[in-house]
């Protein structure tokens, strides 16, 4: 095989003498891989050839790639945190860390990347998870080889689709995920970053696959999990220091994605429903879902984690299972830690599968009961007072030097000019006396004049 014909965007085709591959079409010359990422057509490993980027994000790069020896396509990702690593100028492929404290971070966290991958080798063939076929240092990095999945990841998907998906379609969709994951969790490993881009949906549609363990952790009880952030998919106890993360973790994540394919708009996020932001039920949006479903999905949306349902063969047996679900009902009854909003009218339900997301919320705010809303006034009016003090503050704080320059300066003028004054008046006084001096001098030249004519005549 000749390597510079290999088609860097599919890795399957060979490019013709212009450069346009057989197979897909596209040109080589397309396609550029910046500065931050390997070359094309790089060799790692000695068998692994390097293609175009499929994904970045904040710790790693991931590319399409062509195994040489079963000449079948990989991907591979490259442990790569943004913050802390930048990629070698002369040979363009080993990454140096920026300091001390990035090369500290870095050399610790590339462990547990691999960490990850050996563990995930235990999954290897499992349906709903990637298979993890290679993983190894090179370039002063370390990478992970899994098979090459060829379709789209769900918000790909969804964003393709004209309508939002059916609850039965997302329950189907999803079940292989479901049993991987609650085979991980047993294994204690958590993925903590589960969320519409890290699923992979096969070009077929017969296959889904949890991607993207960058995040996953083991979990022993007393361990304290990093702090961990990506909007409507993240519980509190993940966005806090002393947060018990465990399975349920996972299981808030998957409840606001089902959310999310169901009604085609994210949950608020976990703070923001702390304070006023509600959580409407899929029903109240119109969406047709069977009772027990609703009420799994809601269960595990609680933001309490030990009210939340706690692990993910739970949330399936409230999912799949309607008896199950009787069960879910009275417990979440007894545990009322969700609010929700106003049922609409009938003509308002088919208004509301229509109208976009931030008008349903304004909406379900501008008509709360009459105790809510002198509560809402109280709340605005302290709102408004705390920001007008602030106001104040930072004008004080901005204004007060300038005012206290311009006073020193002004004082400095009024010197000035009183000292100009006076050597003014004194110069006044001089030329006065002078003049009156030149008067007296020409008076006096004048008379002896006047003497000298007279003694000439
Ligand atoms: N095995 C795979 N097969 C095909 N495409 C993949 C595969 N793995 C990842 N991708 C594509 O690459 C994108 C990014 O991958 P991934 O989610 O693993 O990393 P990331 O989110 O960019 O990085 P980070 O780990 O820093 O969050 C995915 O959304 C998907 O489109
Ligand atoms: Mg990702």
């Amino acid at each position: 095989m000749n390597v510079n014909q290999l088609c860097m965007n599919c890795m399957m085709g060979m490019v013709d003498e212009k450069g346009v591959c057989a197979i897909c079409h596209s040109s080589n010359d397309s396609i550029r891989n910046t500065d931050r990422h390997l070359p094309l057509g790089s060799i790692l490993r000695g068998k692994y050839i390097v293609g175009r980027v499929l994904g970045e994000g904040g710790f790693g790069i991931t590319y399409i790639g062509l195994d040489l020896d079963l000449q079948a396509r990989v991907a591979i990702k490259e442990f790569c945190p943004r913050d802390s690593v930048s990629r070698e100028t002369t040979n363009h492929l080993t990454l140096l860390p920026y300091d001390k404290e990035s090369e500290e971070f870095f050399e610790e966290e590339k462990e547990k990347f691999l960490n990850e991958a050996r563990r995930l080798g235990k999954f290897r063939g499992q349906e709903g998870i990637v298979s993890v076929m290679d993983y190894f240092k090179e370039n002063g990095t370390a990478y992970i080889v899994m098979e090459y999945i060829e379709g789209l990841n769900l918000k790909k998907y969804l964003g393709s689709l004209d309508s939002r998906m059916k609850v039965q379609e997302v329950l189907t969709l999803l079940k292989p995920v479901l049993k991987t994951l609650n085979m991980m969790h047993e294994e204690n490993l958590i993925h903590r970053d589960i969320s519409p881009d890290n699923i992979m949906i096969c070009k077929d549609q017969k296959r889904v696959c949890l991607i993207d363990f960058g995040s996953a952790r083991e979990v022993n009880g007393e361990h304290s999990l990093s702090v961990y952030k990506k909007g409507s998919y993240t519980p509190l106890e993940q966005q806090s220091r002393n947060g018990k993360q465990g399975p349920w973790t996972d299981v808030y994540a998957l409840c606001a994605m089902m959310y999310y394919c169901i009604t085609g708009r994210d949950i608020p996020e976990a703070v923001e429903r702390t304070m006023e932001e509600k959580l409407i039920p899929p029903s109240k949006l119109g969406v047709e879902i069977p009772e027990h479903v609703e009420q799994a999905i809601l269960n595990g949306l609680v933001l309490n984690p030990s009210n939340r349902t706690q692990n993910v063969g739970e949330l399936m047996k409230e999912l799949y299972d309607s008896q199950g679900a009787g069960k879910v009902a009275e417990k979440n009854l007894a545990t009322p830690v969700m609010e929700v909003a106003p049922e609409p009218k009938k003509e308002e339900q088919q208004r509301q599968e229509v109208v976009p997301q931030e008008v349903v919320q304004k909406d379900a705010i501008q008509t709360p009961p009459v105790k809510e809303q002198s509560n809402g006034l109280l709340k605005l009016g302290i709102v408004i007072a705390i920001v007008f003090v602030i106001f104040k503050v930072i004008q004080a704080a901005i204004i007060l030097p300038q005012y206290q320059e311009m006073q020193q300066r002004q004082e400095q003028f009024q010197q000035e000019y009183e000292a100009t004054k006076q050597r003014i008046e004194a110069t006044k006084q001089e030329v006065q006396q002078q003049q009156e001096q030149f008067q007296k001098d020409y008076e006096a030249n004048k008379k002896k004049i006047e003497e000298m004519q007279q003694k000439f005549n």
